[in-house]
């Protein structure tokens, strides 16, 4: 694992965005683990703006988002299938049939699951998986106690979920759908590339937890660090409990491998 400490979230959209578009160009065929939140509203503004002025080619892209609501249909607002239309889908030339969320309306949900799995699987698994940290520690919707070797499944959401995706329903935890189909803890690990994107102060603690704290099905991003090509960006604000962050900005200035990105990162 790697931790690249960006002045503010800006600069961690721009950074996130930018790797996206230089994956995708080195591999057409990219196949993409998306994400959704709020953390991932600015990556995917910024994706779709270098996209357009550099005439990114998402013909041979292919997607998998992370997870979906249980009872919530892809034509409802409050779904991340709608979300994904509106932040990505609908900006870039990706094929609709290549775009992948699990089916939250399924009437057989270990087998859409199942489903789910084989796909990943046929498409030749996820080149680059982007993640965002949930304030229980969760990747996808693995809350607490889920097996750091779990695959696509049904989850009941924590309520401390609940709360902090209220936003999309009407403010009201109650309103959101207690259930979920993710990805599991051991699926996103087959991700041949990690990016985790956390910032803000609230995510501090939690990020500090996940990062430097031992390994625990208690939160399951702490999985992560058994990764062998994690980074994760985060800005000031939500490095401010990082022990290790001394070490980690002296990564981003001497690692070869961020060189051409200094500049993005400064400016
Ligand atoms: C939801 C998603 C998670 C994401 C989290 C982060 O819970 N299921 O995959 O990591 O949101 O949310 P935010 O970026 O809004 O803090």
């Amino acid at each position: 694992m790697e931790i690249l400490i960006l002045p503010t979230a800006g600069h961690a959209e721009r950074l996130a965005a930018r790797i996206v578009a230089d994956r995708l160009t080195a591999k057409p065929e990219l196949v993409l683990g998306c994400a959704t939140g709020r953390t991932m509203e600015g990556i995917y503004g910024e994706l779709v703006r270098i996209s357009r002025a550099e005439g990114l080619d998402y013909a041979r892209v292919r997607t998998f988002n992370l997870d979906e609501y249980v009872g919530l249909a892809a034509s409802d607002e409050r779904s991340y299938h709608h979300y994904m239309q509106e932040m990505l889908f609908s900006h870039v030339n990706l094929r609709p049939e290549h775009t992948h969320l699990p089916n939250g309306m399924a009437a057989d949900l270990p087998a859409e699951a199942a489903r789910y799995e084989a796909a990943i699987a046929a498409a030749g698994g996820i080149d680059l998986q982007l993640l965002g940290l949930g304030n229980s520690g969760h990747i996808g919707f693995n809350e607490p106690l889920s097996s750091l070797m779990s695959r696509t499944r049904e989850k009941a959401l924590a309520p401390q979920t609940r709360k902090q995706n209220a936003g999309m329903f009407g403010g009201d935890p109650d309103a959101v759908p207690p259930r979920a189909l993710t990805m599991g803890v051991g699926t996103i690990l087959e991700a041949r590339e990690v990016l985790m994107i956390a910032t803000g102060a609230h995510k501090a603690e939690i990020l500090a937890t996940a990062t430097e704290g031992p390994i625990t099905a208690m939160v399951s991003a702490t999985a992560l660090q058994l990764h062998p090509r994690c980074h994760v960006l985060v800005d000031e604000a939500a490095a401010a409990r990082l022990a290790g962050h001394e070490y980690y900005r002296w990564t981003l200035e001497n690692e070869p491998d961020w060189a051409p990105y200094r500049e993005l990162v400064r400016a």
